[in-house]
């Protein structure tokens, strides 16, 4: 028999309260301000009458800026996350602990990179503002009504964003900007491993019905700034670069925490975890395919473009 939800929640609280103690003996306590370089600030125009921001005022190659903003403006939507979590996850007892400390973390991300962003004037802070109003308006609403699919979603967002962070700093070409990524990798690289290891507890409470919420959660995958306007061509942008694309996401994302959950050596599994399991390999083989021949095709776009 499948497990209630409630039951699982029941049944994972004390495993939230082993890796929140995990948690925090891990992470480090970090100062935003520490990684802005306020000097290099200047007054812009309004109110305090100084310079408008212009096109020459970034240093930053046009990639990394685009996707620095996709990267913000999905940290920005935090309210909308907390809510999402709160409401499946509660706020009680360990898992509320877990909700709210997570929170805070996230916090600390939008509110430096967007520091970093106007001090050192790598972006335009009027177009900035009014895409931050425009994606925090539309808000975001998980696709995934159950408790385990947002685990699985969760245990692959934090990863995925942990890359693109990473590579958004390198990038960038900016040691400071690289620095300041770096550091918030670091926090979604714990956050990954929270989610990563609960998810894995449930594995072994219900096994069956979590190889069923991994299926769907990989094969739907989404970032969760994917409602950012006009988020297709900017996730082009930013695949051409190497920031993040297919390969990175099976390679780095999708094929890892798999593996540590060790989907396909797990015996025991019933006719509709088995059912789940050979999606699962189906979908992993196409999306091998695919990310093979994006690979070939963007080595030819760069060579033809080097040519000219
Ligand atoms: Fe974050
Ligand atoms: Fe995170």
């Amino acid at each position: 028999m499948a497990m209630t939800q409630t039951q699982l929640l029941h049944e994972l609280e004390p495993v939230v309260a082993g890796e929140l103690d995990r948690h925090n003996s891990m992470a480090k306590e970090w100062f935003p301000h520490e990684y802005i370089p306020w000097s290099e600030g200047r007054d812009f125009d309004g109110v305090y009458g100084g310079e408008a921001w212009q096109d020459s005022d970034s240093k930053l190659p046009e990639a990394a800026r685009i996707s620095l903003i996709v990267n913000l403006l999905t940290e920005d939507n935090l309210p909308s996350y907390h809510h999402e979590i709160a409401t499946t996850f509660g706020r009680d007892g360990a898992w509320g602990t877990w909700v709210h400390r997570w929170t805070a973390e996230e916090g600390r991300h939008g509110v430096a990179i967007r520091d970093y962003l106007t001090v050192t004037r790598a972006v335009d802070p009027v177009a900035l503002e009014r895409a931050r109003m425009t994606h925090m308006e539309s808000g975001f609403i998980t696709e995934y009504g159950t408790m385990l699919e947002q685990l699985a979603y969760v245990s692959f967002q934090e990863l995925a964003t942990r890359i693109a962070h990473r590579n958004t700093g390198r990038a960038s070409g900016d040691e400071g900007c690289e620095r300041l990524l770096a550091r918030i990798a670091a926090d979604e690289n714990l956050h990954m491993l929270f989610y990563r290891n609960l998810l894995k507890a449930a594995f072994e409470l219900d096994p069956n019905q979590t190889m069923r919420a991994v299926t769907d959660v990989v094969k739907t995958f989404q970032m969760p700034g994917s409602s950012i306007e006009g988020f297709t061509r900017k996730a082009m942008i930013i695949a051409h670069e190497g920031i993040y694309d297919l390969r990175l996401h099976l390679d780095d994302v999708l094929m890892p925490v798999l593996k540590q959950w060790a989907v396909f050596d797990k015996t025991g599994l019933d006719a509709s975890g088995e059912q789940a399991r050979e999606e699962l390999a189906e979908f992993l083989a196409k999306t091998e395919t695919t990310a093979a021949r994006f690979v070939e095709r963007r080595a030819e776009r760069k060579a033809r473009a080097a040519m000219r």
